[in-house]
């Protein structure tokens, strides 16, 4: 599958990372943000990944500067009309969501997919916003998106089947596994990894280990890359907060509650690595 014009909106952490593999992919990229200020920042994190992958001598520099040239920032959603494909990965607020694709419906072509990398957030609902519900769907890419393996494709009972099979084999173009999910809170990964980590919340708040020995007992004793408190600040703590509330919200069972240290942490503006705090200090 071939997209050659391609729309991402938001270039936060996730935007800037999906904007920056689909033009490593080949793909012309138009980023979408709110401000000039915003437009900015999201090329300033594009070109540190793409610094970083030379530096490492992944990546030539003249390869650096093609990349580069097949992405464009834009602060009027009307630059979109062209797309074949459009990502949106904004702020994680079903209002805002559901606004931004009656917005997309009415600007693109009307057989121009539009999907969501929502964590959490039925794509069903934000599917109902647009007059296109058969060409919606989910495409939940993971943090860092440029090394993570991993694409959940998520359908809605709506989705047409043809424009599952051309986002699966596009984001799979992109060198990513895709993996197919229904369109239920949590899809396959959040809904394992979130009770995971308040599992782990909750034993440091009861006081059963010290942040360090609960994070060195995941690592080393299960092989994974971070431990649980590590990856929640790498995460950030409100994104986590707020998927554990959608969780609990859908099943109503007590495991995806969200416990009270993290809740009063993220009230307290601690949400991580971006805020400086969350369970570890960072510079
Ligand atoms: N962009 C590009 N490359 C990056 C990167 C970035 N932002 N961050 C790290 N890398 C690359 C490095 O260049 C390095 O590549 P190399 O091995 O070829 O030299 C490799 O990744 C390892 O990086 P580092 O040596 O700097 O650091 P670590 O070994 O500590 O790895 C990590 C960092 C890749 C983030 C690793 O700790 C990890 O995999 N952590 C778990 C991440 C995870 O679980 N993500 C999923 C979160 S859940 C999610 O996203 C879903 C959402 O809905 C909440």
């Amino acid at each position: 599958m071939t997209i050659e014009r391609l729309g991402v909106i938001g270039g936060g952490l996730m935007g800037s990372g999906i904007a920056e593999v689909c033009a490593r992919a080949g793909s012309q990229v138009t980023i979408h943000e709110i401000h000039a200020e915003a437009a900015e920042a999201a090329q300033a994190r594009v070109e540190e990944s793409l610094n970083r992958a030379v530096d490492k001598g992944k990546l030539e520099a003249p390869e650096r500067e093609l990349i580069l040239g097949r992405i464009v920032l834009s602060t009027d959603l009307n630059d979109q009309a062209d797309r074949q494909l459009v990502i949106e990965a904004a702020t994680e607020s079903e209002d805002l969501k559901r606004k931004i694709f009656s917005d997309l419906d009415s600007i693109v072509a009307a057989d121009t997919i539009l999907a969501s990398n929502t964590s959490s957030i039925p794509i069903t609902r934000i599917a109902s916003a647009t007059t296109r519900p058969d060409y919606v769907i989910g495409l939940h890419f993971f943090n860092p998106v440029p090394v993570m393996g991993l694409v959940e494709l998520v359908t809605t009972v709506m989705s047409s089947p043809d424009v599952e099979a051309k986002a699966g084999a596009y984001a799979e173009s992109l060198g990513k596994t895709v993996i197919k999910a229904k369109d239920r809170a949590g899809f396959i990964v959040n809904m394992l990894l979130v009770p995971y980590i308040l599992g782990a919340v909750r034993m440091y708040e009861n006081g059963v280990a010290s942040r360090e020995d609960i994070d060195t007992g995941m690592r080393l004793g299960a092989n994974h890359p971070m431990g649980p408190l590590e990856l929640s600040d790498f995460v950030g703590l409100d994104t986590m907060k707020h998927i554990a509330d959608v969780l609990f919200e859908e099943y109503k069972d007590p495991m995806y509650a969200s416990p009270p240290l993290l809740t009063r942490m993220v009230e307290a503006g601690m949400h991580g690595r971006k805020t400086g705090e969350g369970f570890y200090e960072y510079g």
